[in-house]
């Protein structure tokens, strides 16, 4: 994996991840977003039954995919690592069978073993710079045939440049946030190591753009077959 050149200009002494996320977290619902809306409605066409499951949610942001997943799901545990970004999610959702954790997915999720049915990750593994730890939680939380679905910037697209940036709305500059680059490949191969197969992988294009053009976003939905891992 390669980090992204266009790396972050921060404009305060606070260079990491999780505080660009709460310079940005008071914006970030409103802010002219494309590529966050394509993944709202990406989630919104998975075919999976969520009533009676358990799901953990990685990165879960301002939690506006939470409130969706907690109407379906029986269980829902979001973590995230951005205190603002997390406030604004409590503030928006407050259900007894929703849980917001501050955390930082890179480490052990302060999550049981075999305790949940699905994995949902949303537009964060860009700021993950090595997959396996991921990969490797979801493998060890999920129930054997629990599903793991990740919708991500496209690679392509991060070739091009893209990567989550925002106009920090205190000091009117663009901020680009830490991002690395993970290849097609190398998501799936990660997720095959871990006991994971490949249910179905969709790369999603703006409406009315030519084939030509780079997809926008990748999915992967991948079923855990096994706690085996390499
Ligand atoms: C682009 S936002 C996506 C938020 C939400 N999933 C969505 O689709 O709108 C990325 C989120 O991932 C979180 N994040 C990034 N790295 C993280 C880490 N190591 N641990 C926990 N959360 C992380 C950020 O704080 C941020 O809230």
């Amino acid at each position: 994996m390669h980090i992204l050149n266009k790396i972050m200009t921060s404009s305060t002494n606070k260079p990491g991840i999780a505080d660009a996320y709460d310079r940005w977290a008071e914006t970030y619902d409103a802010d002219p977003n494309p590529t966050r809306e394509m993944a709202t409605a990406v989630l919104r066409q998975l075919n999976w039954d969520l009533s009676e499951r358990d799901v953990i949610e990685i990165g879960c942001g301002t939690g506006h995919n939470t409130e969706w997943i907690a109407e379906h799901a029986r269980r829902v545990i979001a973590l995230d690592f951005s205190e603002a970004m997390l406030q604004k999610a409590k503030a928006r959702l407050h259900s007894s069978h929703v849980q917001f954790l501050y955390h930082d997915i890179r480490l052990m999720w302060p999550i049981a073993a075999a305790s949940v049915d699905f994995v949902i990750v949303m537009l964060v593994l860009e700021h993950i710079e090595n997959l396996k730890t991921v990969f490797a939680e979801a493998a060890r939380t999920l129930r054997v045939g629990g599903g793991l679905f990740l919708c991500e910037l496209h690679p392509m697209r991060q070739v091009l440049g893209r990567q989550a940036e925002f106009r920090n709305p205190e000091t009117g500059k663009q901020e680009c946030i830490t991002a690395y680059l993970h290849d097609v490949s190398e998501y799936l191969n990660t997720g095959l190591c871990y006991g994971f197969e490949l249910v179905h992988m969709g790369e999603w294009r703006d409406t009315n753009t030519l084939r030509s053009e780079m997809p926008r976003l990748l999915s992967l939905q991948l079923r855990l077959l096994n706690k085996h891992s390499t």
